[in-house]
């Protein structure tokens, strides 16, 4: 018999009803008395469990007794209409299997709350709980419609690189990849390391960034996007830095700053959008037992336009905020999170692009402003969260950008390639880097980044 997946039975069980079907899927919890015993089965299709219904007479006690909290089971049975409260179909069981056992005396996660933190030990069964469910199926969820916004629009999906030989943020924040022999390590007659001796013949890392490259897809192709993997050895034990996280990283030839934030808005709004409308379970529940506020949240985000403001603007307000900061307030400083919070939720009451920062403060690339002091980024800062997206115009004049590449110190001739974009063809363009993960937390309300991505990787913790 085929197997029924539990969100079809409960969203067409119109289908299905007086029929008799096969689930297969996870106990949650078994309830019940010497004559009957409920039986709630989750398969993860959705946050819901089916109720299984099964008469103690009509089974081996054996059986029964293997049924239990994180057993796997095969029910086939027939589906009524419920008379209980909480569920308006159940499944009379017929023939019950048990797939496999989950011994109560170890299974970890029994019927009771846990604790995220407790969840976070366990992170390879976390799965199994409703929260993590509800945060796997919108991850899955924003993946699919990231691809599909950018494909219903005509850019191209590349594919850069993960091992590099360039640090697109210079901020040195990189993990080195390498298969020379640490204990013996081959050097060169000045004693430094040998990287010629290396797998790739020079130093190489993993990348903080596909951007570099996606310039080059832009400038041939137009319109392309990266999402995948990044690393950052930053060791910044926070709710919101992951050493491995995904980035999305749209970039676009012929765009100027205002429409890399028109489209960095217009894409936040259509994930929302999209969450809202394909994820409505997911978030109801996330809404009922984590933040009450989340729905509200995510609905304002599709009635009013972000705020705009420049990082002079944004200085200007702070200071006269007459609020009192732990770090003050000076123009020239990156900005802190106290800082961005009080822009975001005190300020503007909603998501704001901050854009032209101090060029000391910014990357390399970023298009110099003419006042000579500041380049045309641009940050959005969310609530709760603070900066989602990151991004800039690129400078497109290859003097200008040797310039700073020089005065910066940086390894000319490592980015020699890059260099390339400027030298033949250059053209004004645009994009910017959307932290996924980040994303996430807006979208399912979770506190701590390490409870939105599968298996989190951060500082001493590269567990499962
Ligand atoms: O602001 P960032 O460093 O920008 C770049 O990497 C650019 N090359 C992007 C571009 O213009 N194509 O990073 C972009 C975003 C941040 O806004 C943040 O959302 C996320 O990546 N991010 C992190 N997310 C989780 N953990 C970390 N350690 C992160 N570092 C950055
Ligand atoms: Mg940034």
């Amino acid at each position: 018999m085929k197997t029924i997946r539990i969100v079809d039975i409960l969203k067409k069980s119109e289908n299905y009803l007086q029929s008799e079907v096969n689930v297969k899927g996870w106990v949650r919890t078994k309830r019940g008395n010497s004559a009957v015993n409920f039986i709630a089965l989750n398969d993860g299709s959705i946050v819901h469990s089916l109720q299984i219904v099964a008469d103690v007479a009509a089974f081996d006690p054996e059986l029964l007794k293997k049924v239990t909290t994180g057993a796997c089971l095969s029910v086939t049975g027939t589906l009524v209409s419920s008379m209980g409260k909480g569920q308006t179909v159940e499944i009379q069981a017929k023939y019950i299997e048990v797939l496999g056992t989950a011994d109560p005396e170890k299974y970890p996660l029994q019927k009771k709350g846990h604790s995220m933190e407790f969840l976070r030990e366990i992170a390879h069964l976390r799965f199994r709980t409703n929260y993590f469910g509800c945060v796997m199926r919108l991850r899955h969820a924003m993946a699919f419609a990231i691809h599909q916004y950018f494909n219903d629009r005509g850019f191209v999906y590349l594919h850069t690189p993960l091992i590099t030989g360039s640090d697109t943020e210079g901020a040195g924040e990189m993990f080195q990849v390498t298969t020379l022999d640490m204990e013996n390590l081959p050097r060169t007659p000045e004693g430094k390391v040998d990287y010629s001796k290396d797998f790739f013949g020079k130093l190489t890392s993993l990348t903080v960034s596909g951007q570099l490259n996606g310039e080059l897809g832009a400038m041939a192709l137009g319109k392309i996007y990266t999402f995948g993997p990044t690393f950052r050895a930053e060791n910044s034990n926070t709710p919101r830095h992951l050493a491995e996280f995904w980035m999305i990283e749209p970039e676009m030839a012929f765009y100027e700053i205002e429409d890399n934030m028109d489209l960095a808005e217009d894409f936040i709004r259509y994930l929302v959008n999209y969450a809202l409308e394909h994820n409505a379970d997911d978030l109801q529940f996330l809404n009922d037992m984590f933040d009450k506020t989340l729905l509200e949240r995510l609905q304002s985000v599709d009635k009013e336009a972000f705020a705009r403001l420049s990082y002079t603007e944004a200085i200007d307000i702070l200071l006269k905020s007459g609020h009192n900061f732990e770090v003050p307030v000076e123009w020239g400083m990156d900005l802190q999170s106290e800082h961005e919070r009080f822009l975001v939720e005190q300020h503007c009451r909603k998501p704001v692009i901050l854009t032209d920062y101090p060029e000391a403060i910014k990357a390399f690339y970023m298009k110099q402003n003419d006042d000579g002091k500041t380049v045309r980024g641009m940050d959005i800062l969310f609530p709760k969260i603070g900066e989602i997206i990151g991004g800039s115009e690129r400078e497109a004049d290859l003097d200008k950008l040797l310039r700073v590449i020089r005065s910066r110190h940086m390894k000319e001739d490592v980015l020699d390639w890059y260099l390339d974009t400027r030298r033949f063809g250059t053209a004004p363009h645009s994009g910017f880097g959307l932290g996924f993960e980040r994303l996430l937390l807006f979208v399912t309300g979770m506190a701590n980044i390490r409870d939105v991505i599968p298996f989190p990787r951060t500082p001493q913790n590269a567990d499962f």
